[in-house]
């Protein structure tokens, strides 16, 4: 193990509450393995201390942050730059120290793809189901608009905002492919191959036994079923799904390669897929709960 000394480098994370984080885990063990002197450590600002906290950042040479809720559209206020996707998106979860302050990058959105793509799910020229209208539902909608999905039907509970969102998407990709729905209109979509993406939080570990939708016939149209929730391994959602035949995975790749991308642009440094694949395990043998 490389010991902190004089010429480590400092990261970290900003949020609020922090304390049930993963990141410090993956980001120190790759730290690590690849011999970087880079110490990862939990910040958590008060929102009224954000931008002081940005600032204090730099000031004390802080290499890098993520971060995370409820501060990944507040902090925008607090860069120098930003990156145009994260823009976008209106989201930011990396920071990367700049002449001058941080520029903020968005790697949710490159994470999921990277995650997808490794277990065999693409979106593009696909008909997308997206589950929830949240903040991560925002990285999806960003992939799927530039990946080119052909389609994204997005349900929500609360359906004003699945309808700002999509227009919102819409006008940013400069094409109608988002269209917004309320959670039982999945019901007038036509037989289909349709990838269904989850981001709410139902069926989150403790609540095991939800899931946003629980129809047999949801299921059925499925030819997907992506889960961001990762803990537990295997949600209801991906349960119901498998019951209907239908593929799935969970969101520990995706938390793993934002962490990774975020990894990669503090450090100038690839991470290979060995490397990956070995973190994804440790990860998955700490924390998954079965
Ligand atoms: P995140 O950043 O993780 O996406 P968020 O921005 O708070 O978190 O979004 C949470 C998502 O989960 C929303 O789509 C929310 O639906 P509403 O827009 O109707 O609030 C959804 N969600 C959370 N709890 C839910 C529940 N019990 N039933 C249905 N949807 C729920």
């Amino acid at each position: 193990m490389k010991d902190i000394d004089g010429k480590s480098r400092v990261c970290g994370l900003l949020a609020n509450p922090v304390e049930h984080t993963l990141s410090p885990f993956i980001q120190n063990h790759l730290a690590q393995k690849l011999g970087l002197g880079m110490v990862y450590v939990p910040f958590k600002p008060e929102e009224e201390g954000l931008e002081k906290a940005v600032q204090g950042a730099y000031a004390l040479n802080v290499l890098g942050l993520n971060v995370s809720v409820p501060y990944k559209e507040k902090v925008i206020n607090s860069l120098l730059e930003i990156d145009e996707n994260a823009k976008k998106i209106g989201a930011v979860n990396t920071l990367v120290r700049i002449e001058g302050g941080y520029k903020g990058y968005n790697t949710d959105y490159l994470g999921l793809k990277r995650a997808m793509e490794s277990d065999g799910f693409f979106v593009k020229g696909k008909e997308v189901i997206l589950l929830g209208a949240g903040g991560a539902a925002k990285a999806v909608l960003h992939l799927c608009g530039l990946e080119g999905a052909k389609k994204v039907y997005i349900l929500n509970r609360t359906a004003e905002k699945a309808k700002k969102m999509a227009e919102e998407t819409n006008k940013n990709h400069q094409r109608d492919f988002v269209i917004p729905m309320r959670l039982d209109e999945y019901k007038e979509l036509s037989k289909g191959e349709y990838l269904a993406i989850q981001t709410t939080n139902v069926g989150m570990y403790p609540y095991t036994e939800q899931a946003l939708i629980e129809e047999e016939e949801f299921y059925q149209k499925l030819s997907g079923a992506y889960d961001i929730v990762y803990n537990p391994a295997e949600t209801k959602f991906m349960r119901n799904a498998k019951k209907a035949g239908v593929k799935t995975a969970n969101g520990l790749k995706m938390l793993l390669y934002q962490g990774i991308i975020a990894f990669e642009l503090w450090n100038n440094q690839k991470v290979e897929e060995e490397t990956a694949n070995w973190m994804y395990h440790l990860l998955e043998k700490e924390f998954v709960k079965r």
